[in-house]
C-alpha cells in the first residue's frame, strides 16, 4: 500500500546552543532559529551584547520558545553558572553570526562575557563548536583574522561558510553568512556518521532525453529525487561526490560536484571520464535505452493528407553501468532496477548481466516523483528489504550499507 511516511525530524532529541554575536547576520538568526525548531531541534539562545544591537532576546525567545541568555550574571540559574549548566545537556553550540571579534576572542581562549565563557567552559569531547563566521570581505581577509581561523580549526572547532556575494556594506566577496537553509544543511550533515570519509562516490541520476527535433523527444518519468537524495547522503557521510544529472530541476546538495547533460551518450561520456577517479558508482539514472538514429534539424510538421504517421528508427544507447563496471579498476558499483513486476527476479538477472554486486530494486511506476519509496537490496548473499521511508532516509541507509560492503572488501 502506497502510505506517505513524513521523513523523521533530523535533528529530533537534539539541544543546540545557538550564539549570536554582533553583526548585521542577526537578522538571519531569527530564521535559523525557526529552522532549527522545524527540524526537531530544542534551541537555547545566548545574545553578546553587541548580538542585542541588531536584534531583540524577545523575538529569539519567542521563536526558540526559552528565555535567552545574554550575562554571565544572569541570577534566574540557582547555582548562578549559566556558562557551565548551558551547555552540559548540549549536543553542540553554534554561532551564528560569529563576528571577527568574537573569533579573536574563541582563539585566544578568552572568557569575557557569556557566550565566550560558555564555549571555553564547554565539555570538548562531546559538545562540539562550529561557527557560522559573517563580516566584511577585508576583515575576513586580514591576516588577523585567518590567523585565528587557522588556530580555531586546530582546536577542533568546525567553520560552516562563509559564503560569498553582496555584503550589507556594498562590498562584493567572502565573508556573508550562510543562508539559514545551508546552515541547517550543514549542521545535519555534521551529525551524519563520516563512514565514506576519503571516498569519491560517483552518482547518476534522473532522466536523460533523447531528441527527435528541436521540440521533441524520447525520455521517461524519473524525478532524479532518489539519486539527488544518495548524493546528498553519500556527502553528508564524508566522500567527495560527482552527481552527473539528467534533465531535472532539483537543487543541488550542498557540497556536491554536479555535471548537468542531457542525452545518455552525454551521461556516457561523463560518468565514464570520472569513473576512473571514483571509488564508489551509483547508477540511479533512468537511462533511455534506445535514442533516435536521426536528428531532425527542424519541427517535424503535419502533413495535410498524409497516409501514415511518422516512424523513427531507434538505435540502443551504451549501457553506462555495465562499461564501467566492467573496467580494469572499476569502482564498487550498484545499479538500480525500477520495475514494473517480478521485481527480485530482474533484480538478480540484473546483477548477474551488469556484472555488479548489489542492485537496488524498486517498483518503477509506484515511486517516479515520489518522496518515499520502498527498496529492496539484492546481492549474492539474499536480499535485505528497508521498509517504506523517505528518500532521504533510504539514501542515508544504502550509504551505510554501501559503507559496510566497502570495509569488508578493503
Ligand atoms: N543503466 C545504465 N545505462 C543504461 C541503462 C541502464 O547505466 N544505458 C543502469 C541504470 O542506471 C540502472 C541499471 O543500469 O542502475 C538498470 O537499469 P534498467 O533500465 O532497469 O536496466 P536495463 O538494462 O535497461 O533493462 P530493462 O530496461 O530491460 O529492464
Amino acid at each position: 500500500m502506497n502510505v506517505p511516511t513524513s521523513p523523521a525530524p533530523d535533528l529530533a532529541g537534539k539541544h543546540i546552543v545557538l550564539g549570536l554575536s554582533g553583526g548585521i547576520a542577526c537578522y538571519k538568526a531569527a530564521d535559523f532559529t525557526r529552522e532549527l525548531v522545524k527540524a526537531g531541534a530544542t534551541v537555547q539562545v545566548v545574545m553578546t551584547e553587541a548580538a542585542e544591537r541588531f536584534i531583540t532576546p524577545v523575538t529569539l525567545q519567542a521563536l526558540s520558545n526559552r528565555p535567552v541568555f545574554t550575562s554571565q550574571w544572569d541570577a534566574r540559574e540557582a547555582n548562578n553558572m549559566a556558562h557551565i549548566n548551558l551547555t552540559r545537556a548540549a549536543d553542540a553550540i553554534v554561532v551564528a553570526p560569529a563576528s571577527a571579534d568574537l573569533m579573536a576572542r574563541l582563539a585566544q581562549g578568552r572568557a569575557d562575557d557569556l557566550l565566550s565563557l560558555t564555549c571555553l567552559a564547554r565539555p570538548i569531547e562531546r559538545c562540539p563548536l562550529l561557527l557560522a563566521p559573517a563580516m566584511n570581505r577585508e576583515m575576513w581577509a586580514h591576516p588577523a583574522t585567518q590567523r585565528n581561523l587557522a588556530q580555531l580549526r586546530a582546536d577542533g572547532t568546525t567553520i560552516l561558510g562563509p559564503g560569498s556575494g553582496d555584503q550589507a556594506c556594498g562590498e562584493i566577496g567572502d565573508g556573508r553568512m550562510l543562508e539559514p537553509t545551508e546552515l541547517l544543511a550543514e549542521l545535519i550533515a555534521f551529525f551524519q556518521p563520516k563512514l565514506l570519509a576519503g571516498r569519491r562516490v560517483l552518482i547518476t541520476a534522473g532522466p536523460t532525453f533523447e531528441p527527435i527535433d528541436p521540440v521533441r523527444g524520447l525520455t521517461n518519468r524519473s524525478s532524479g529525487k532518489m539519486g539527488f537524495a544518495v548524493a546528498r547522503a553519500a556527502a553528508e557521510a564524508g566522500a567527495s561526490v560527482t552527481l552527473v544529472a539528467g534533465p531535472v530541476h532539483l537543487p543541488t546538495p550542498r557540497g556536491v560536484t554536479r555535471i548537468d547533460v542531457i542525452t545518455a551518450r552525454q551521461m556516457f561520456d561523463a560518468a565514464t571520464r570520472a569513473a576512473a577517479s571514483s571509488d564508489v558508482f551509483v547508477a540511479t539514472a533512468a537511462v533511455a535505452d534506445w535514442r533516435p538514429v536521426a536528428f531532425n534539424d527542424h519541427k517535424i510538421k503535419k502533413r495535410p493528407g498524409a497516409k501514415a504517421p511518422p516512424s523513427f528508427e531507434l538505435t540502443e544507447n551504451p549501457d553506462i553501468l555495465t562499461t564501467i563496471a566492467r573496467l580494469d579498476k572499476a569502482p564498487y558499483c550498484v545499479g538500480f532496477a525500477a520495475e514494473s513486476h517480478d521485481l527480485l527476479e530482474h533484480a538478480r538477472e540484473k546483477l548477474e548481466r551488469k556484472g555488479v554486486p548489489l542492485i537496488v530494486a524498486n517498483l518503477g511506476p509506484a515511486t517516479f516523483g515520489q518522496d518515499d519509496n520502498m527498496l529492496t537490496l539484492v546481492d549474492a548473499s539474499g536480499e535485505r528489504e528497508l521498509p517504506r521511508a523517505d528518500k532521504l532516509t533510504l539514501a542515508r541507509t544504502l550509504v551505510a550499507e554501501i559503507a559496510r560492503r566497502l570495509g569488508a572488501r578493503a
